[in-house]
């Protein structure tokens, strides 16, 4: 039977290698993959297994090497500035650290602004500005009226995180790489940014692609789960097939590490 899903994102060969002679790291080594709209896929390896360079790659902030990257089926063309901004309209991504995410010199108002104004919205009058605004930060749990006037930096690192979530639901991407969104924050808020990027993949159609080292994590939230060793990925497959019956020893270093696998994205219990 042919496969009827849309293909969202796609790559092959992909390869990134930093430096040269005897400095030479190659941190993505021929990568190919599918990533298909609405499965929420994971990519999970160890610190410095690529990761984040494979997501820098994908959104466009560094070049590959070698390789090609396709956006739903076809060739991507990032060449100028201008084809960038509209790449970046169908891909956005949240990072660990929020923090370092944000430009330091420019409030709250003005970040959740330029999500509108990149999604057309320039010309609208002020007052609807402010009602997207506010929804969208009424998504989050957090107050628009309250945040007018702050800087990120004025938030709590939950808040931080939420905020980057706000600015997704204003975006609307219908991709989301979210690389170790919650390994800098605490076990309650952590559940519900899952909760919020779940919520907001039912929403707006979004694919989330998750990039974290937490394997328990990838299996509670995953249909597809990629295994990624020193730049390769050395496994991949439904999230039950890869997670509960391994093929490769480095996955199944991966679990050991995780020892209650089952119970700790239980979210009842949180
Ligand atoms: N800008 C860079 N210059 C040189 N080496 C880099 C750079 N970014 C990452 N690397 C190296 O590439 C490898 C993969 O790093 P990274 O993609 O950050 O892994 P992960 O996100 O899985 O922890 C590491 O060996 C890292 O030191
Ligand atoms: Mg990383």
């Amino acid at each position: 039977m042919a496969d009827e899903r849309k293909l969202c994102l796609s790559g092959t060969g992909i390869t990134k290698v930093f430096g040269i002679g005897r400095n030479k790291t190659t941190a993505v080594n021929h990568v190919d993959f599918n990533f298909y709209e609405g499965e929420i896929i994971s990519i999970v390896g160890e610190s410095g297994s690529g990761k984040t360079t494979l997501a820098k790659m994908l959104l466009g902030l560094i070049n590959p090497t070698e390789g090609e990257i396709y956006f739903q089926g076809v060739k991507r063309d990032i060449s100028s500035h201008r084809k960038k901004k509209e790449y970046w309209k169908n891909i956005q991504a949240i990072f660990q650290d929020p923090f370092s995410s944000y430009n330091i010199f420019r409030k709250i108002d003005s970040v959740l602004l330029d999500c509108i104004h990149m999604r057309g919205g320039r010309g609208l009058p002020y007052d609807q500005k402010v009602e997207l605004m506010t929804e969208a930060c009424r998504f989050v749990n957090l107050k628009f009226d309250e945040l007018t006037n702050k800087y990120p930096f004025e938030l709590s690192g939950g808040q931080q995180q939420r905020l980057m979530i706000a600015r997704i639901f204003l975006l609307k991407p219908q991709i989301l790489l979210a690389d170790e969104p919650t390994s800098m924050i605490d076990a309650c808020s952590r559940a519900t940014i899952l909760d919020m990027l779940m919520q907001l993949r039912d929403e707006i159609g979004m694919t989330p692609i998750f990039i974290t080292h937490d394997i328990g994590l990838a299996y509670y939230v995953s249909d597809t789960v990629y295994i990624m060793e020193k730049g390769e990925f050395v496994e991949k497959g439904s999230a039950d097939e890869v997670i509960l019956h391994p093929k490769e020893p480095y996955t199944r270093r991966l679990i050991s590490d995780v020892p209650k696998i089952y119970e700790e994205w239980d979210l009842s219990t949180v």
